[in-house]
Formats: structure tokens, sequence, C-alpha cells
């Protein structure tokens, strides 16, 4: 008899006891002795009709091979460790994912040869004897620091060899990770903007105290405060940005541009605030157009940034150019450089620029009004746009910013380019 009908079987006894049940109530009105008594009854007879189907039923057949082949390409493809012992704790079985996090795991040895956490190792002996599942943590150190969930289950062998325990091992490194993140991000977002408030409430209070009759005085303090509340102001627009730039950090732009226009108007935008610190931009363009596919909103603010730090950090020769070039792997690439000739940056520094408010100096950012998220939007709005961002610096020399983003002339006809470009 199939599974099916047996549980069909089961269920009219179900349905049986409980039709009764509910005959019974409604003759009663209440609940009393005689209803009980149905009550039971009822469930005897259910139980009876669903039993007498299951006693008729020939014995089940034994797992078969194909099964155990599929159940076995199954384990195989889940990407999280699973693991299974006997009831003397030997490893039966190990997926693929559990054999790369604990080499030592081999069929028929003990699962504490591989796995030595003993909270786990007594959760397992747990579920063994009491049948009931567990969920324990567990936290590796060697390859990698990281951070699983194990859940352990009870699971009786189809060969009737007893009980085994079923191991699975949820990874909530990157959970763990994302978490801190948004702890982090939000702690140093307040912080920025605890920091200006501070000094508006102080000059507020000054102006309303020792201050009042001082116009000199006044009109400094008030200076003052207008620069700081427009440091909040630039805070929550580059918070509003990067925030609507990750929302869309998936969704593949539209649009075409010429970065070479973008750029250009860019540098007029600049120039005359850079001339005004001392600072002359140079525009070198070359061979246009240079159409990629992009939002144009996005990447004029990803040059305004470069351009941006290069005069707010960099020296007083800066060089905007752009190039087409034939990557190996990505094929034809439009490349725009930002060249300056300033102190440059420490190579430590390099590799952190694109966090969320990492900045070399603080200090020298904030008096040059920087946030500290410029180059975070930068990198969030390359990715959507499948460009590359590179930073290449000498001490004492200066600064060259490269972004790298996908030529649109040549995505016409990509096989033909890949095999141009194969080694
Ligand atoms: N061209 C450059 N030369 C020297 N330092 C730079 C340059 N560009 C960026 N930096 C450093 O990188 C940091 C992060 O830049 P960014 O994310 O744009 O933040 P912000 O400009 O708001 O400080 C800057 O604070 C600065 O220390
Ligand atoms: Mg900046």
């Amino acid at each position: 008899m199939s599974d099916r009908l047996r549980s069909s079987r089961a269920w009219i006894g179900a349905a049986t006891a409980a039709g009764l049940f509910g005959l019974a109530a409604a003759l009663a009105g209440h609940l009393d002795l005689p209803l009980i008594l149905a009550g039971l009854g009822a469930t005897a007879i259910g139980g009876w009709l669903g039993s007498r189907g299951a006693a008729k039923s020939p014995p089940r057949p034994t797992a078969t091979a194909p099964r155990h082949a599929v159940a076995e390409a199954l384990l195989t493809h889940v990407p999280d460790p699973v693991i299974l012992v006997d009831r003397r704790t030997l490893v039966v079985e190990a997926n693929p994912a559990a054999r790369a996090l604990l080499p030592a795991l081999h069929h028929g040895r003990p699962l504490s040869f591989a796995l030595r956490d003993p909270e786990v190792l007594d959760s397992v002996e747990a579920v063994l004897s009491s049948g009931m599942p567990r969920r324990v943590a567990l936290s590796t150190r060697v390859p990698l620091e990281r951070t699983f969930e194990v859940q352990i289950g009870a699971l009786p062998m189809p060969d009737g060899s007893g009980v085994s325990a079923l191991l699975f091992l949820r990874d909530l490194t990157s959970a763990r990770r994302l978490e801190a993140m948004r702890v982090d991000f939000v702690a140093n977002a307040s912080h920025e903007l605890r920091t200006p408030l501070a000094t508006l409430i102080g000059f507020i209070e000054t102006l309303q105290g020792p201050a009042r009759a001082d116009t000199q005085a006044r009109e400094r303090f008030l200076e003052i405060m207008r620069v700081q509340a427009l440091r909040m102001t630039r805070l929550i627009d580059d918070l509003l940005s990067l925030s609507r730039i990750e929302l869309r950090e998936h969704v593949a732009p539209t649009g075409v541009v010429d970065l070479g226009a973008l750029a250009r108007q860019m540098v007029d935008a600049q120039g005359p605030p850079a001339e005004a610190r001392g600072a002359t931009i140079r525009f070198e363009d070359g061979a246009g157009p240079y159409r990629v596919p992009g939002d144009a909103d996005e990447l004029t603010r990803v040059i305004e940034n470069l351009i941006e730090n290069a005069v707010k950090y960099g020296g007083g020769r800066i060089g905007v150019g752009l190039t087409r070039e034939n990557d190996p792997r990505l094929g034809s690439r439009i490349v725009l450089s930002v060249t300056d000739d300033g102190p440059g940056i420490p190579p430590e520094h390099i590799p952190r620029l694109t966090e969320r408010f990492y900045r070399v100096d603080v200090a020298s950012s904030r008096a040059r009004g920087g946030t500290g998220l410029g180059l975070a939007i930068v990198k969030h709005s390359l990715n959507r746009h499948r460009g590359r961002l590179t930073i290449e610096s000498t001490v004492g020399e200066g600064t060259v910013v490269r972004v790298s983003l996908p030529d649109y002339g040549a995505a016409a006809a990509p096989a033909v380019l890949d095999q141009a470009s194969a080694p």
C-alpha cells in the first residue's frame, strides 16, 4: 500500500472521530460526562478505522537505490554543511560543504575527531538520547573566524538501526558582519551629526547669554553657525544619496552617456572654485565620444567627487583625462583619470578609502567640508555601472584616481572583442 493511501485512511479515521465528537457536542450543547464519553468513543472508532488500513498494509519498502542517489545529490548541492551521525556519533554522511569546513571528517570515524566543540558534542548526545531537537552556536577560528548556528535533530534510521542525529550548520558570519557594519554606521552617522549640533547649541547659548549685546561677536558666531548647519545639510544629503544608490545598486542603468562631455562640464564648473583655492584643472580631451551605459546624474556625482577630492586634498596642478583601453578580461573600457601633484596618500590607507566615514585625516577633511562619504558613494555608483575604481598614490608626489567603465560602442560586438583580446 502506498504512503498516500495509508495516510488517507488515517485521515478518514481522524475525520470520523472529529465528526462524531462534533455531533455529540451539538446534541448535548455543553461538556458533561456523556459528552466526554462520546468523544472518547468517537476517537476509539476513528483510530480503529485508521489502523485497520495500516494493519493490512504490507511492510514498508526499504530505501531504494535511486532514492538514495537523489538524497545524496540533494545533499551535495546544499551550500551549508550537513552531517549525519549514528547513535554512537560515528559519521554516516557528510556533504561537501561539511567536509570543506571540517577536513578531518571521515565516514565511520567519531564526529569528535573533526569537531571538537564540547557544547555541540554534548548536544548531539542529548539529542540522541532524548530525541528532542537542539540548537547551539559554534565558532571556528581556523582557517577563518566564522560563526555557525548548529541545528541538531533526531532521525530514525529507515533500516531500523535506531536513531541517528542530523547536524545542520547555518553560517551566520556574513549576517553578523552586516549587523556589526550597520551598528557602526549608525554610531558614525550620529557622531558626525552630533559634533556640529553641539557647536550650534554652544553658540546659541553664548548668544543668549554673555554675548547678547556684543554685535561683533554675534556676526562672527552666526557665520560659524551657518557653516556648521551647512555641514549637517551636506552630511544628510550624502547619507541620502548613498542610501538611494545602494537601493538601485542591483538595477543596471538604462541610459547611455558621453563620459567626456560630463567630465568637461564638471571641469568647467569646478575650475573657478578650484582657482580660488589656488589650483588649476587641465582637461585632456582625447578621441571622443566616450560613450558608456549609465545614469548621467550618478556619473556626474562620481566625477564631481573625484575632482573635488583632488582640489581639496591634492596639489595645485590637477589633470582630468579620458582614454579607451582594452582590458584582457573586461574588453574595451573607457577610463577617466584624475591626477594631482599633492602630498599623496600613505599606502596603508588606500584600501580603506571607500569605507563610509573613512578619512586619512579627519580634522583636515572636516575643515575642507568633507563628510567622508564621497568615495563610498563613488564605489556604490560604480558597482551599479559595472565600473572599477583604482587609486594609486606616492607620498610626496601625488595621486592618480582611475575609473573604468564599459565602452558602449564596443558592447555591440562583445564576442568579436573577446576573441580579439584573448591571449
Ligand atoms: N586626491 C587625494 N589626495 C589625498 N588624499 C585624498 C585624495 N582623495 C581622497 N583622499 C583622502 O580620502 C579620504 C576620503 O575621501 P572621501 O570619501 O571623498 O571623503 P571626504 O572628501 O568627504 O573627506 C579623504 O578624507 C582624504 O583623506
Ligand atoms: Mg570627497
